[in-house]
């Protein structure tokens, strides 16, 4: 086997393994905004997709799904524990997302997640042809293009982070913030979602004694006598790449006669109310969903919005349910919910349906389409899809979209009625206006912001990116 030409190695598969408690296995597609958006590509792009099966303990064979070619790392129960739910996303989640929840560093989480890089670095070597370009996807796997280029020097490298990337008095809470940097400092090309992105992890190049000029880092010649990994110096190159969606292909679905038609039954099933709210989100503490659960209470207690007039249907997915902030947050969201509902529902009409389940595309095309208001309202958000995915189900060029100027969508996004999700009477006048907008001055946001997501969708942003990130590397210098 010659190994493939463009190599994707994220945390996870675009498909997850589900095992009943009868043994028997299903895969779904898996959760979250870094498979929405790379799948597409990748379907188009033969190609090899090196990740975990979402599954404990699970190695099966390389396989083919959904179109792409799957390479399947392992993770046991402890590398979940320490790499996936303790380093990933219980300190370095946090951190980067502006410490909104408190990170947790344990030099045991470190340590595995030194450990479980190194694996996926060794299978994305064992699987890459020569000259083939690598392409690392987020914050679980930052230490893969350094350990990757030592592994495979012939190797371009390319590394995309879907999350923010902090300011450098943040970052630097990081006990291993220079293995951290270092390690990224493997690949030839690295990817933000925002300029910002972009910038505040120069500075901490900078900061770190790196020199930086126009988007480069400047590695310093490392000679070493005798040592065969002498090398060179090295340029790294770091820019803004927002991501986005497979805009025709969401459009599409909202173009499903079937689909229109299950929009329809949706508003009934509520009870054909005036005003709908939609929220979409993991169910994470990044996205605000007691903020806006707090706006639309107050709408309801003031009486401005009443149900069952308008009612908010709230999706929360599951997610890293064994973490703790999460199990946190989730209880918060129940009890919430649970008030609302007791304090203004009536028999057979809750205020809020809360629906702790995930969704397939076809039904969230559905509520998109029902959906008169479109709440996004995170903390902070790497971009946020479920807010273009809405624009793009929109060919109807109805429907208002509250929009957080904390997600990285809202730079492209400005028609958006744009909130500060902290300023709770902020989210709540912006409710009230996208609520009360006429169809006229709808369209004139609506096709604004359609106009960009289809301009600007994932195929751009993945052929823009692989472009840059071929040209970043010349193959086989020697030496490098
Ligand atoms: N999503 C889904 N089913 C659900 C909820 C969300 O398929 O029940 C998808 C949604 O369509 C979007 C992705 O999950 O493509 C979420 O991406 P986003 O960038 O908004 O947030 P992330 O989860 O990556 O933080
Ligand atoms: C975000 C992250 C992804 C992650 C996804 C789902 O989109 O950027 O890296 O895969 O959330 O989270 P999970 O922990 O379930 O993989």
């Amino acid at each position: 086997d010659q190994g493939s030409d463009l190599v994707v190695v994220a945390n996870r598969l675009p498909v997850d393994r589900k095992v009943a408690a009868d043994g028997t296995a299903t895969w779904k597609p898996s959760p979250g905004g870094l498979v929405s958006a790379l799948e597409p590509v990748m379907q188009r792009n033969s190609g090899a997709w090196v990740g975990w099966t979402g599954q404990p303990g699970d190695a099966p064979e390389p396989f083919e799904a959904r179109g792409i070619h799957l390479i399947p790392v392992e993770l046991s129960k402890k590398d979940v524990e320490d790499f996936y739910e303790g380093m990933s996303n219980g300190a370095l989640w946090p951190l980067y997302h502006d410490v909104i929840a408190q990170p947790q560093f344990h030099r045991h989480w470190w340590e595995s997640y030194v450990r479980v890089n190194r694996r996926f670095a060794e299978k994305a070597a064992e699987n890459s042809a020569e000259n083939a370009l690598v392409w690392v996807q987020d914050y679980q796997l930052q230490l893969v293009p350094q350990m990757l280029r030592a592994l495979r020097p012939d190797l371009r490298i390319a590394f995309f982070n879907h999350i923010p990337f902090p300011p450098y008095e943040i970052f630097a809470q990081l006990p291993w913030r220079r293995q951290v940097l270092d390690g990224l400092l493997g690949a030839d090309q690295l990817g933000f979602q925002r300029p910002a992105d972009a910038n505040n992890f120069l500075r901490a190049c900078r900061r770190n004694g790196l020199a930086t000029r126009r988007g480069l880092v400047h590695l310093p010649a490392e000679p070493r006598f005798g040592s065969p990994d002498h090398h060179p110096s090295r340029e790294v190159r770091a820019a803004a790449f927002p991501i986005s969606i497979d805009a025709e292909q969401v459009a599409a679905l909202g173009q499903r006669p079937d689909i229109q038609e299950r929009a329809r039954e949706i508003r009934r099933e509520l009870g054909d109310p005036k005003v709908v709210l939609l929220g979409v989100d993991r169910l994470d503490y990044t996205k605000g969903i007691l903020h806006r659960l707090k706006a639309v209470e107050e709408l309801f207690a003031e009486e401005v919005l009443s149900p069952p007039d308008a009612v908010l249907v709230q999706v929360a997915t599951p997610s890293r349910d064994r973490v703790e902030e999460y199990e946190k947050m989730k209880r918060d969201v129940e009890v919430t919910v649970g008030r609302i509902n007791g304090d203004y529902g009536q028999l057979g009409h809750p205020a809020v349906h809360y629906l702790h389940q995930s969704q397939d595309r076809e039904e969230l095309a559905a509520l998109y389409l029902a959906a008169d208001v479109m709440l996004v309202t995170p903390l902070r958000d790497g971009m946020n899809l479920v807010a273009k995915e809405y624009v793009a189900t929109r060919h109807d060029e109805q429907g208002a979209l509250v929009l957080s100027e904390f997600a990285g969508a809202a730079i492209e996004l400005p028609q958006a009625f744009l909130i500060n999700p902290h300023d709770i009477d902020g989210v709540k006048a912006a409710i009230v206006r996208a609520a009360g907008l006429s169809p006229r001055e709808a369209t004139r946001r609506m096709r604004a912001m359609r106009r960009r997501v289809f301009e600007f969708d994932v195929a751009r942003w993945a052929s823009t990116f692989l472009k840059v990130a071929a040209s970043a590397a010349e193959p086989s210098t020697p030496g490098r």
